[in-house]
């Protein structure tokens, strides 16, 4: 390296990790930026894609019975949520909680900026009672700064099924992890998409009208644009997979020609054989009995299972040990 080059970005080198091993990876948390947040926007009110709607009914069907278990003798409480995005789920419970004069402040953590300052416009015009008090930057970081005040009972939601981007290893460190920051008696609240028919499952990750499609290109548009990459996006082919038994649902690019692409930031040169993928991303999907040994090995009792009417969906309600 010259000495007039700048140090390499964490997306730069992220990526020269994850294309130089095989099989070739990249991390979906660069889905993100502003035109992955719209796309995601997008997917999210596709016909195929039922996470979102399913937990909404959750939360409508039984947002009493979600204030009764984290709440039940009216204490205060703090309403932490993790990856706030929109927060258009969040409204519903916010809402109830206003209603019933319960005493609560709201923080939402997400890592745009961008996207917590319109919720906190949002909720100003919509909700203005809610005491709001957002977090930017990472998990880790959030909620390492949310420690430093525990001044009243924790509540914190992880919602839309966030946890299916970990592998299950380290799905269960994240919510063991969340567990350190917490308190005997302090509630975490988690989505999970249920296993379910594989086919349905299939849709929601290869839509008809190719949203998601391009939701998983954006990653290589992004490359071009940030890193200076010369992707062709029209030679590579958006691929679902779901494994029934295991529950990991993956997302994977495919090169359909053998090609070469070059990445100036990083001065290399990758090769791709012709039908190589790229993995882009694991949904995870979980049994009942996946989610009570989450619960166990993080240190959690289960309080409730609360499911929508087809059963797609989980909330489940914990309480630390
Ligand atoms: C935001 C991680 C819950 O895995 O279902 C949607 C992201 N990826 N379609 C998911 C996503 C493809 C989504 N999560």
């Amino acid at each position: 390296m010259t000495l007039t080059k700048q140090k390499l970005s964490q997306f730069a080198i992220d990526v020269r990790d994850g294309l130089s091993h095989f099989p070739k990876s990249l991390s979906s948390k660069y889905f993100y930026d502003a035109i992955g947040d719209k796309l995601f926007q997008k997917i999210m009110d596709l016909e195929e894609y039922y996470l979102t709607r399913s937990e909404f009914e959750v939360f409508e069907t039984h947002k009493d019975k979600i204030l009764s278990l984290i709440s039940p003798n009216h204490e205060r409480f703090r309403l932490v949520e993790l990856g706030a995005g929109d927060g258009t789920k969040t409204k519903v419970l916010l809402e109830h909680f206003l209603k019933v004069h319960y005493e609560f402040t709201y923080s939402p953590i997400d890592i745009s900026g961008d996207v917590l300052h319109h919720l906190e416009i949002a909720l100003k015009e919509e909700l203005p009672k809610v005491k709001v008090e957002p977090i930017q930057g990472d998990y880790f970081k959030a909620l390492k700064e949310l420690s430093y005040v525990h001044d009243c009972k924790e509540v914190v939601l992880f919602l839309g099924s966030n946890i299916g981007n970990f592998s299950k290893e380290s799905g269960v460190g994240f919510l063991k992890h969340i567990g350190d920051y917490l308190e005997s008696g302090d509630i975490l609240l988690t989505g999970f998409d249920l296993m379910k028919d594989p086919a349905k499952i299939l849709a929601a990750y290869g839509d008809k009208e190719g949203v998601t499609r391009d939701f998983n290109l954006n990653l290589l548009r992004r490359m071009n644009e940030e890193l200076g990459a010369n992707f062709d996006l029209s030679t590579f082919q958006h691929f679902p997979t779901y494994d029934p038994i295991t529950g990991e649902t993956k997302s994977h690019l495919i090169s359909t020609v053998d090609q070469s692409v070059y990445i100036e930031e990083l001065d290399e040169t990758f090769h791709f054989n012709e039908w190589e993928a790229i993995h882009t991303e694991v949904s995870h999907k979980y049994s009942y009995k996946m989610i009570e040994e989450f619960a166990e090995a993080a240190g959690f009792k289960i309080l409730a299972h609360l499911t929508d009417s087809k059963g797609n969906f989980v909330d489940s309600v914990w309480e630390k040990v």
